[in-house]
């Protein structure tokens, strides 16, 4: 992808996903959040991110997040005795909330304001790098993210994709017909969102336009290897990690895969 345009998704990004900070910022939600990350243990990951990441002989380990937004789940890696060293994102407004979740919870990670495809050299070079639910869609280029993402791994270090399936970007809830497929599985254009960015499935009014894009599972796998990373596994799953207005398309008999867990390692230096 050429540097200009992609360039200018990130920046309409930035500026969707800054408009929606406030948002999660307040209210009862954000409150109970800020109580809970004090609490010894704190943790908002699920049990299946949880398992995976205990595979990987956690104690000790240090960890990036790419596409951290306000860092919760950074900070959760503590309970696993991981250190959570670094969390990046764009949007310097979820980062600000990120501050005062870490502080809460006695944690000081660096927590980065920069573009994935814009990050100073210097970060350094990490047991395990995270990225969860909703990071890839909004990422223009993959080959050119996963090069990064694997820049940060240390020889040895991990790399935990925990994110909806590719398969699901197929639906959408609100149609008249929720089960019938909405979009192909091989849409290339970016789909426009305009409305403010919230995980509640609810309208809440005009934000700024961002862009996302739907990735095959074959081309999410192939731009990870091809960044010199080895797939350790990929696990499918029909359980849901979306907002809830997915939840119709799960515990179904004809079950649809709904989110994956891939593990890649810097078998290289
Ligand atoms: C859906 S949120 C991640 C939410 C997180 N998984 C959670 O559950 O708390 C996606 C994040 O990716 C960030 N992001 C999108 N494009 C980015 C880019 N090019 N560089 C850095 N961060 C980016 C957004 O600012 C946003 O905070």
């Amino acid at each position: 992808m050429v540097d200009d345009t992609r360039q200018a998704i990130t920046a309409a990004n930035k500026a969707a996903w800054q408009a929606s900070a406030p948002l999660h910022g307040r209210g009862a939600q954000w409150q109970r959040l800020l109580e809970n990350a004090a609490r010894p243990g704190f943790s908002v990951l699920d049990a299946q991110l949880t398992a995976t990441l205990k595979t990987l002989d956690p104690d000790g380990k240090s960890a990036v997040q790419i596409g951290c937004n306000n860092a919760r789940e950074l900070i959760s890696l503590a309970a696993l005795g991981i250190r959570p060293e670094l969390g990046i994102d764009q949007a310097g407004a979820f980062l600000a909330q990120g501050r005062q979740l870490a502080e809460a919870a006695g944690l000081a990670p660096r927590l980065l304001e920069a573009d994935i495809y814009d990050l100073p050299d210097d970060l350094g070079r990490f047991d395990l790098g995270l990225i969860t639910i909703g990071v890839l869609n909004w990422m223009p280029d993959l080959a050119g993210f996963f090069r990064t993402t694997a820049g940060l791994l240390a020889p040895g270090g991990h790399l935990v994709i925990y994110e909806t399936h590719p398969f699901l970007e197929m639906f959408d809830p609100e149609e008249e017909r929720p089960f019938e497929p909405a979009f192909s599985y091989f849409e290339r254009r970016p789909q426009s969102v305009t409305e403010t960015i919230t995980y509640d499935g609810k309208s809440h009014g005009q934000g700024e336009t961002g862009y996302w894009f739907i990735h095959t599972l074959g081309e999410i796998v192939t731009a990870c290897v091809r960044s010199g990373l080895d797939i350790v596994t990929l696990e499918e799953f029909g359980h849901t990690i979306r907002e809830p207005d997915y939840d119709i398309y799960a515990g179904r008999d004809a079950q649809i895969p709904m989110s994956y867990c891939l593990v890649a390692r810097n078998a290289r230096g």
